[in-house]
């Protein structure tokens, strides 16, 4: 086939050839990802919802070869919490994080121990009394990173009026003060985060989670159309809650153990990133969409 000379190509094959450019994007099924991108356009900006996990998702993983802190992270490095603390839950941190990220359990192997390091790091923080003003100064002196392009994600959603759920395993008062104190906290953002109270929600039951929340799934069931974003395997279960889907276009950032997992991220995710710090394939997807 000769190729098209770029006068000819309609705006959907210049978009597309746009979004293919980013060496770090990986597709198992290019047709299929681009049928399901014409048929969300088709159905109009107005049915687009997007439902996204936080940590590692919309934060970054690692910033000049260091790697970025979890909401957990930002509490435990702070100076609001005690050294013993600190250090108890480092050790959590090294005995549970390889079991997150290892190729050889199951999730139902894994999940026994996931509550468990919630249950626990929870259990620990609670312990503490930490006060909301000291929430905030431990996100003020954090190396917290909202990934590049995260200003022209959130704003151009706000803009459109397109709901954004933030489905995080991570802290929820932590998670709102970062996006606060990022100005990009707009009324079109929505969470299910809980961690100081209510349901116990970890990388494995998210699905769970977004049964739970039914009350917000009804209220956006006109919006049929999801964009998804996550960096674990249990993120893929964030949009069980949705109504009527009709198309879900699911983008996966694979941050860790890369040639482990990769395999296993281009058989869920349609699209992924690998070690991308950015939000430009996200971001070029939304405004494709609207
Ligand atoms: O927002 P998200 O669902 O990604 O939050 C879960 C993340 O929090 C996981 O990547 C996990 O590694 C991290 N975590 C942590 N410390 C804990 C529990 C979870 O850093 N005690
Ligand atoms: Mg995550």
């Amino acid at each position: 086939m000769t190729e098209k000379d770029s006068s000819e190509l309609t705006p959907f094959e210049i978009f597309f050839q746009k979004i293919e450019k980013f060496s770090k994007l990986h597709m198992k099924d290019r047709d299929r990802v681009q049928e399901i991108l014409q048929s969300m356009q088709k159905a109009g900006s107005k049915t687009l919802q997007v439902i996204s996990d936080f940590d590692m998702t919309l934060t970054r993983f690692e910033y000049n070869g260091k790697r970025c802190p979890t909401c957990h992270n930002i509490l435990e490095r702070s100076d609001v919490i005690s050294s013993d603390c600190k250090k108890k839950l480092q050790g959590l941190l090294d005995k549970y994080y390889p079991i997150e990220i290892d190729t050889t359990l199951s999730v139902e192997e894994k999940l026994p121990l996931m509550v468990e390091w919630w249950t626990k790091a929870h259990e620990l923080l609670v312990n503490q009394k930490i006060k909301k003003d000291g929430l905030a100064k431990a996100v003020r002196d954090s190396d917290a990173k909202l990934r590049d392009g995260y200003k022209d994600f959130f704003d151009h959603l706000h803009e459109h009026s397109i709901p954004l759920l933030i489905f995080s395993a991570g802290i929820g008062d932590i998670l709102e003060e970062v996006i606060r104190q990022s100005d990009i906290f707009h009324p079109n953002v929505k969470g299910v985060l809980k961690a100081f109270k209510g349901e116990l929600i970890h990388i494995y039951n998210k699905r769970e989670g977004a049964l739970l929340n039914t009350g917000h799934f009804q209220e956006l069931r006109t919006q049929t159309n999801v964009l998804l974003l996550g960096d674990s395997l249990g993120d893929l279960n964030m949009a069980d809650g949705v109504q009527d889907m009709e198309n879900i276009l699911k983008i996966g950032f694979l941050n860790d153990k890369v040639e482990e997992r990769k395999q296993s991220y281009l058989d869920s995710y349609d699209i992924v990133l690998i070690k991308d710090e950015s939000l430009d394939v996200p971001n070029a997807v939304i405004r494709f969409l609207t």
